[in-house]
């Protein structure tokens, strides 16, 4: 595999560390499953892999991600946090949300846990493989945008999707995207790196509050109204008693549509 595009992209991000390096290769089978790789042999903190296409992109819940070539900004970070790693995906939608709007000027929204969507179909979507040894943790993040994914394609998602190109009806940039996401997401995790951090930026785009989810646990599978998003990135659910519950990614599922 030929790295490629590696310097002139890297002149011109305005950052300290994400994107030193940048990589953007033509194909892949999956950019977290070569950037783990990087990050077992010692890759630096902020390393930064993109491809045209991915070839066995992977999604969440062991689901495939989805984009003909050149159609997706399909990327992986590596982290390192000395902090929270559960709030690295929140960093990441809130950082994601402000580059779309900034980019596109579309209305974005986020659905707990960390589905992007635009006009309540999902654009973008984001998968955190963490591993931890004792006290250090390595994080690949991995970042699939749907900018002009074609609509046939998008038709096979499990759940409504678009792309944003379609609904903003031109042409979107990569480029401009990756230079526009890489910043937000650097200046997001510093201040979680640095202890000051709060989620109102997730909370204020969130459209996952007074919806109904449904809550798989060791017990029983129930449902519930969610109220707010806790300081670890549970999310709160009021059951029929009017208990409140916390909540983790996989036993929770946000109702949106019927
Ligand atoms: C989701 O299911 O919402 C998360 C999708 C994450 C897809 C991205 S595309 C780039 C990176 N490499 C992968 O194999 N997956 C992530």
């Amino acid at each position: 595999m030929e790295p490629t595009r590696r310097t002139e992209l890297e002149r011109r991000l305005p950052t300290h560390h994400l994107g030193r390096p940048l990589y953007w290769v033509d194909e892949i089978d999956s950019t977290n499953r070569l950037m783990r790789k990087w990050a077992d042999e010692g890759a630096a903190e902020g390393t930064v892999l993109v491809a045209d296409y991915q070839s066995a992109g992977r999604g969440r819940r062991g689901r495939l991600w989805l984009a003909p070539p050149g159609t997706g900004l399909l990327m992986s970070v590596l982290l390192r946090p000395t902090r929270s790693v559960a709030l690295i995906p929140f960093v990441t939608a809130i950082a994601l949300a402000t580059a779309i709007e900034q980019v596109t000027e579309l209305p974005v929204h986020l659905k707990w846990p960390n589905d992007v969507r635009v006009r309540g179909r999902k654009v973008a979507g984001i998968l955190a493989e963490a591993q931890s040894t004792g006290e250090r943790h390595t994080v690949v993040v991995g970042v699939g945008i749907n900018v002009s994914v074609p609509d046939d394609v998008l038709a096979e998602v499990p759940v409504p999707a678009t792309s944003l190109s379609r609904e903003a009806n031109r042409e979107i940039d990569r480029v401009e995207l990756l230079l526009t996401f890489l910043p937000a997401l650097e200046q997001a995790y510093e201040r979680l790196e640095a202890d000051v951090w709060d989620l109102k930026a997730w909370k204020q785009r969130s459209d996952t509050f007074g919806r109904e989810v449904t809550v798989v646990d060791a017990k029983r599978r129930w449902h519930g109204t969610a109220v707010d998003l806790g300081d670890d990135g549970a999310l709160l659910v009021r059951d029929d008693d009017g208990t409140t519950h916390r909540v983790y990614a996989g036993d929770v599922t946000v109702r949106y549509e019927g």
